[in-house]
């Protein structure tokens, strides 16, 4: 077998067709001088409070003709009035909820579930699922519909992407049982059975129930999935840093972020940040991260400072 070609001796074009005419041939000189989208940091707020119902959408600030929080991301709430429903994940590879207020049920595969505030539930995308208002159900949510909408990809479930309620309960169960450990800075990491050992709430989405006791502190790090964070519980001196540059393990001129609840924060990939909690009680928020694609491909790059 001949692996060689040799372009010198092609032989001649083959008539015009439309998939030759799509065809384009770009050299180094295209790309050098081409401006390329600016970092997240350069054009979006650090955190913004979330809506009352509607997307957090900077598909306008990100040059995206489909609605996002960040280039993968969506972020936003959805009140749901007693006897309305709501689509939940249309064109998603999944989406993670977490129920603000109000009761209500969530239907997906054939499923239903009973939610209430403080519930978190992990639900497959594009497969018409759908959310139901009980007494005024009001929900936060991030989906990855921005992924699935630059790849062009629709989605197929499979049991990777599973339907799974974590209850306001069971999580506060696990909150105390966590604090009885002696672990101050980490709270609850949400995964289920049909993704086990990547511990993923999707396969894309990591979920992160985050509790910070007073005087605890998630030190300055940096990873490469970017994250929308929901701040559940702040108090009057909870924050976050972030910044480019490092000196002596310390963030140069960082941005100062105060936490207050309701607040979605965007910690943009690869950015050095902390969270701190020097208040006397306990905050509490929701990290959604853009891991899978990472995990899968080795290239976490979680790293911390110190
Ligand atoms: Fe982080």
């Amino acid at each position: 077998m001949n692996h060689a070609i040799d372009y010198r001796h092609a032989p001649a074009a083959p008539p015009a067709s439309p998939a030759a005419g799509r065809a384009l041939y770009l050299s180094e000189r295209d790309f050098m001088g081409a401006a390329l989208p600016k970092p997240i940091e350069k054009v979006l707020p650090a955190a913004v409070m979330a809506p009352q119902d509607g997307p957090i959408d900077f598909s306008a600030e990100l040059g995206l003709p489909y609605p996002a929080t960040l280039p993968a991301l969506l972020a936003g709430t959805h009140a749901v009035g007693p006897g309305d429903s709501v689509p939940v994940g249309e064109a998603a590879g999944g989406v993670i909820v977490l129920i603000l207020e109000g009761t209500g049920e969530f239907r997906a595969a054939g499923e239903t579930v009973t939610v209430a505030a403080g519930d978190i539930l992990a639900v497959p995308g594009s497969i018409g699922a759908s959310a139901h208002g009980g007494d005024g159900l009001r929900f936060y949510y991030v989906d990855d519909s921005p992924m699935a909408r630059y790849m062009g990809w629709q989605v197929q479930p499979t049991p990777r992407i599973a339907f799974t309620h974590w209850p306001a309960a069971l999580l506060a169960a696990k909150l105390e049982e966590t604090r009885a450990q002696g672990i101050t800075a980490s709270g609850v990491f949400l995964a289920h059975r049909g993704i086990e050992h990547e511990k993923l709430a999707t396969p894309n989405l990591f979920a992160h129930l985050n509790r910070l006791a007073p005087g605890a502190a998630n030190t300055v790090h940096g990873h490469a999935a970017a994250a929308i964070t929901y701040v559940i519980e702040g108090n009057d001196a909870s924050y976050s840093l972030l910044g480019e540059t490092l000196r002596d393990g310390a963030i140069v001129d960082p941005l100062r972020v105060d936490w207050q609840p309701g607040q979605v924060s965007l910690t943009p990939p690869n950015l050095w940040h902390g969270h701190f909690n020097d208040g006397r009680t306990d905050i509490l928020t929701l990290v959604v991260q853009l891991s899978g694609v990472y995990y899968n491909d080795r290239t976490m790059n979680f790293r911390f400072a110190g």
